[in-house]
């Protein structure tokens, strides 16, 4: 439990005074943008928020304070994010006592941080990736001080503290390992927002599993930029976390290929609770964009990587990442990077249109191919995923796949939702109390996207 400080005091006065004048507890609407590190992020803010008094809700009009925690890794992304806080200038008029604040990726990069200062004058508090500790010193300052806070620190916190998190989910739990990126790929704007590369102790990541697994955690996702480069070592650890007693299995996320050791490849076929899963992002086919990319593989040691896995789980489950149009990337080398996704025969791709980046090397490359176009090559490249991968996973027709239960289905109102142990989506009809608790089920059916089954009772 982290202490609340005067800062924090103050907050838990500042929520009572609040509350006793709206009738009900204060509410706070916090919406996490992008990857899971982001989400996780948000858990602890709402953990901290939690903490001085308020509650949440997932409507904006009814929040005293708004908080988006912002993603910067396309354009769309932080269209999405401006879209959104034009809505909430209205919502600020009518209640001039509501806080607003953006924070997170996009929030890190002080041309971002600039244009909200100059053009988004309602919105009160701006904080990137690292100043989260601070949250309560912020928000005082904006409330007692009335001014804006503007804090793109890039100090890097503590980050093998006990923190309190309010987790969206009472079975399904992120676990940060490792902060930060080195890679500096060309096109990338993660290693400006987050920072060089961070790793939590071995031991304050065990002692957090420890407590999820007790509290009745069933999927563990150990997070990452590039969840193998963890410093003390990720083989290992994933044996360490797999030795913790319990009825629960561990994913990671997510994984660079330059880290794909043969330990670890050891280590997810040795341990029985790691999912025979690899998320092993290609991000393009040839080998002269790999390198403008400044991805550190070529594509023979990629596929070296996949014939050694495998070679030891020939159906094993492989996902990856493709950017589609990097700058200078013709048509021949895109419909390499297709080849490559007939050749492995992915589960899931998740494929991009490539975005300009301030500040990224690549912005500065020239671009012919229009992004109309790249649209088009992007359809290309679902087309050829949706093939391989109806193909693909029908290899689990006939088996039985343990599933751990998400919530409801997309089918129809009967079915279920949940996740075989390679991280593919699983319908089946089945009883609402099932939510949250592993379950057997007899695979019937093969989509592109998904398997259906029957229930095993
Ligand atoms: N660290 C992870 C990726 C994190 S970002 C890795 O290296 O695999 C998630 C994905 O977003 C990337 O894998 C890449 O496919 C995509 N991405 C990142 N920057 C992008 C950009 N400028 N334009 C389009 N896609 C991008
Ligand atoms: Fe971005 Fe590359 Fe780092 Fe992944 S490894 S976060 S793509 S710079
Ligand atoms: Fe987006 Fe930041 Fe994650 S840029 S993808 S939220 S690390």
């Amino acid at each position: 439990m982290t202490e609340l400080g005067s800062a924090g005091r103050f907050l838990v006065e500042y929520t009572a005074d609040l509350g006793s004048r709206l009738g009900h507890r204060p509410l706070a609407y916090v919406h996490s943008y992008g990857c899971q590190q982001n989400v996780s992020d948000g858990e602890r803010i709402m953990g901290q928020l939690a903490a001085v008094g308020y509650g949440f809700t997932k409507e904006p009009s009814e929040a005293s304070l708004i908080l988006l925690n912002t993603c910067a890794v396309r354009e769309n992304a932080e269209d999405r994010v401006f879209g959104n806080l034009g809505g909430f200038k209205k919502l600020k008029e009518k209640d001039p006592g509501l806080l607003i604040g953006i924070c997170g990726c996009m929030a890190q990069q002080e041309h971002i941080a600039e244009k909200i200062k100059e053009s988004y004058r309602y919105v009160d508090l701006v904080f990137g990736t690292f100043a989260g500790g601070d949250l309560y010193s912020m928000l005082r300052k904006v409330i007692e001080d009335k001014e804006r806070v503007f804090n793109l620190s890039e100090k890097p916190s503590d980050i093998d503290g006990d923190f309190v998190q309010l987790r969206e989910s009472s079975f399904r739990a992120y676990v940060p390992i490792m902060y930060g990126c080195n890679n500096f790929c060309t096109y990338c704007i993660v290693p400006y927002v987050r920072g060089r590369e961070r790793s939590r102790s071995p031991e304050s990541v065990i002692s957090e599993v420890r407590k999820l697994v007790a509290d009745g955690y069933k999927e563990i996702t150990l997070l990452g930029q590039n969840v193998n480069s963890y410093s003390y070592g990720f083989p290992a650890l994933l044996r360490s976390v797999n030795e913790i007693e319990g009825d629960f299995r561990i994913r990671f996320m997510s994984s660079h290929p330059k880290d794909a050791s043969d330990e670890l490849i050891d280590a997810i076929l040795g341990c029985e609770k790691v999912c025979k899963q690899l998320h092993l992002p290609l991000q393009a086919g040839s080998d002269r964009i790999l390198k403008a990319m400044n991805r550190s593989y070529t594509v023979e040691r990629y596929l070296g990587i996949v014939d050694k896995i495998r070679s030891r789980a020939p159906e094993f489950s492989l996902t990856t990442d493709i950017i589609v149009g990097f700058p200078g990337e013709t048509y021949e080398e895109f419909c390499m990077t297709k080849d490559i996704i007939r050749r492995v025969k992915y589960d899931n791709i998740y494929s991009f249109v490539y975005s300009r980046r301030t500040g990224t090397p690549a912005a500065k490359l020239e671009d012919k191919i229009s992004d109309k176009q790249k649209g088009l090559w992007l359809r290309e490249l679902l087309l050829e995923q949706r093939e391989t991968s109806s193909e693909w996973l029908a290899r689990f027709v006939g088996r039985t796949a343990r599933v751990l239960v998400e919530g409801e289905g997309r089918t129809s109102p009967e079915h279920l939702t949940g996740k075989n142990d390679e991280g593919i989506i699983v319908e089946f009809v089945g009883g609402r109390e099932l939510i949250g608790q592993f379950v057997d089920v007899k695979i019937t059916k093969a989509m592109n996207w998904a398997l259906s089954g029957e229930l095993i009772i």
